[in-house]
């Protein structure tokens, strides 16, 4: 779920592109994932069909296919289930091997453990079929794989191992808990803290993987140095998170999937605040943060102190800018609530009232026509029609506000994000510029309410706010800036950190990145209502240009360059487990080391530097913003033609195929 899902997805592609039939990714069986996903076959490789016969006679049942993503790659999947019968003594040789024992009531580790047993088992048989004829290297990824890294090593299988984290257990359990985490790094006594939180038999299998593994990465510098001071051990390589950048052929076309999905946004707004509409829709900007409930980890609480910050500001300053925030974090929910379907069902007989109104007035204006007449418009509507438009805008009335949560939540008192909606009174009032929906469940397009996938819904939004205190890299604005939607993050996460590497001058590319590692929380606050403010009060070309810029920063994501950090830890690998067969070739350090992009040479986004001679001055542009955009093509060709990135497709290939 989340981020390392999306790691291990996306990543596929150039890894097999790299590969080919001799990558295989290993994972557990869950019947209804298979049915949707996976193209199941028995596999070609004669020693892979070997070692897993072995276990199948062995009575455990183990599947193979394609996973049907991009890239397509080979899946070997165990069913946990199956082999359960085994965990005592899988216990017992677990034990035997580190000396950590598992309780019984833990079913996430002891499911963990068989799944590592199995891969171990599947390795040795995969090994001995080989006969050292090739050269295996296993990249476990999460304390959840790592026992099979364990197990592995002890068995002394001859294979390159990789272990790659995430995040650390204690990292989060500390983060979550409200500790001053990164300014007591090297202070925590980690096994107390670990006992203390009852994950102590957890904690120890992620610290032996990290420590067994011939090569130990982490996904950012970020984590590198929390894992230095959690798991006691320097991170080898640091693996940054990648996407898989497309690139359209027309350069504006994301901006008109950005109007187009805006326009489906909108028609939700529509239902949801039916009756309470007196806000202008062309000025209304749409934030959102997602990812998985961790509240204060994500910084929803920093996130919507700020909100009400904003909400003052505007108010005071009595901007005609109105925003509305969308939530979407799963969290337990009893399905959508009636006042919130009520709007869309409100919603949708205002438009067929419309559409009926519409067809008997184009009948009767087509009639006359047709005799030569111009009717008299006064009078082409009847009685009958004016009562069902009565009717219809009557229906509109409402007693209540429009709700702030979509659906009925199993902990409504209890809910962290509704409990501090209510502390600070944001509950969709008129006069509010800030207006709240909290969507508890991930988007799908097969949603009655807001049918939209994610992707189509970022790209609609206008801003992703991100402010996490404990986010290890943060795919969420990663793919906010592939979609050219710019967003906030923090210097916090391994995506901000990365950005701040790579970007002289963020803010000016759209992404927002909010001190909060050497701030007070208030002042990160403060920071953080900074940024939203200034851009609630961009105008719409500023918007434009600066959605032009952010996309740029895309090619920085892209696995194609990213992909070689994984390469290189793979290098490594063979290196330290088969050293005299492979010397480690000294990888001439990526190309983009060191390389900063520079501030945009053509005129910056913000209002404030927008003076009155600048071609792009914004008075009246809200109007003609189309042809603006081509303008701003012209312009943003221009910055491309002076910023002569190294992360320039070609270029990242050109390299690929020197390291090859
Ligand atoms: N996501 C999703 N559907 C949604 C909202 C989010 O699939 O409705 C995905 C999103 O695409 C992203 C992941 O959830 O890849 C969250 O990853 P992130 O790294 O931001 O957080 P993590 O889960 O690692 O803490
Ligand atoms: C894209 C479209 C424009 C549209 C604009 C709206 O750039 O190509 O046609 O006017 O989005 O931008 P906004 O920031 O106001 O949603």
């Amino acid at each position: 779920v989340g981020g390392i899902c999306t790691v291990i997805q996306t990543k596929a592609k150039i890894t097999v592109d790299e590969w080919g039939e001799n990558y295989v990714m290993i994972g557990p069986y869950f019947e209804h994932n298979v049915k949707t996903q996976v193209e199941m076959f028995t596999p070609q490789n004669p020693a892979i069909k070997k070692a897993m016969d072995i276990l199948i006679l062995n009575g455990c049942q183990v599947y193979f296919g394609r996973w049907l993503i991009e890239g397509n790659p080979y899946v070997l999947l165990f069913d946990i289930h199956s082999a359960a019968w085994k965990l005592d003594k899988w216990k017992g040789e677990f034990w035997n091997a580190c000396g950590v024992g598992l309780p019984s009531g833990d079913r996430e580790t002891n499911d963990a453990l068989i799944f590592g047993s199995l891969t171990a088992w599947f390795i040795e048989q995969l090994t001995d079929e080989l006969q050292g004829k090739k050269n295996i290297i296993v990249n476990f990824h999460e304390w959840l794989a790592g026992t099979g890294l364990i197990l592995s090593r002890f068995k002394k299988l001859p294979i390159a191992t990789i272990f790659t984290t995430h995040a650390t257990l204690l990292g989060r359990y500390l983060c979550a808990a409200n500790i001053d985490f990164y300014n007591n790094l090297d202070k925590f006594n980690v096994d107390k803290e670990a006992g203390e939180r009852q994950i102590y038999h957890r904690y120890c299998i992620e610290r032996a993987s990290v420590h067994c593994a011939h090569v130990f990465t982490t996904v950012s510098q970020i984590t590198a140095i929390e894992a230095e001071h959690m798991l006691k051990r320097k991170a080898d390589v640091v693996t940054p998170n990648g996407l898989n950048v497309k690139k359209f052929s027309a350069m504006h076309e994301f901006q008109n999937l950005h109007s187009m999905y805006k326009a489906r946004i909108q028609e939700f707004v529509r239902g949801h605040f039916y009756g309470h509409l007196d806000f202008n829709l062309e000025k209304t900007l749409f934030f959102f943060i997602a990812g998985r409930y961790e509240f204060s980890n994500k910084g929803v609480d920093i996130f919507l102190e700020a909100l009400s910050r904003l909400n003052f500001l505007l108010q005071v300053h009595k901007n005609d800018v109105t925003v509305i925030v969308f939530f979407i974090m799963p969290a337990k929910t009893n399905n959508f609530n009636v006042e919130t379907l009520k709007g869309q069902a409100v919603r949708k007989q205002l438009w067929d009232t419309a559409h009926t109104v519409k067809e008997k007035f184009g009948k009767k204006l087509y009639e006359a026509l047709l005799k030569g007449e111009i009717p008299d418009m006064s009078k082409i509507l009847d009685r009958d029609d004016l009562t069902i438009m009565k009717r219809a805008i009557y229906a509109t009335q409402r007693q209540t506000l429009p709700p702030v949560t979509t659906h009925n939540m199993s902990d409504d008192s209890t809910d962290p994000i509704l409990s501090n909606i209510r502390r600070i009174g944001l509950f969709n009032n008129r006069t509010d510029r800030i207006k709240v929906v909290l969507h508890p469940e991930f988007l799908s397009s097969t949603s009655p309410l807001l049918p939209l996938d994610y992707e189509e819904f970022i790209r609609g939004c206008h801003l992703g706010v991100f402010p996490s205190y404990y986010e290890p890299w943060g795919y969420t604005p990663a793919e906010c800036t592939v979609m050219g939607i710019p967003s906030v993050t923090t210097n916090l996460s391994g995506f901000g950190c990365f950005m701040q590497d790579h970007v002289a001058d963020p803010d000016a590319y759209g992404i927002y990145i909010v001190d909060r590692r050497f701030r007070s929380l208030d002042e990160s606050c403060n920071q953080l209502t900074q940024f939203m403010y200034r851009f609630c009060q961009q105008t719409r070309r500023q918007r434009i240009i600066q959605r032009n810029r952010t996309e740029r920063l895309s090619e920085l994501l892209d696995w194609r360059y990213l992909g070689r950090y994984y390469m290189h830890a793979r290098h490594l690998g063979l290196s330290r487990a088969f050293p005299n067969k492979f010397k480690m070739e000294p990888i001439a350090p990526p190309r983009t080391e060191g390389f900063r992009y520079p501030r945009p040479p053509s005129v910056p986004p913000s209002p404030s530097v927008s003076l009155h001679s600048s071609p792009h001055h914004s008075e009246g542009e809200d109007e003609d913003d189309d042809d603006e955009r081509y303008d701003e093509d012209e312009e943003a060709e221009k910055d491309r033609k002076n910023i002569k990135s190294p992360f320039a497709p070609e270029l990242v290939l050109e390299g690929e195929r020197k390291q090859h």
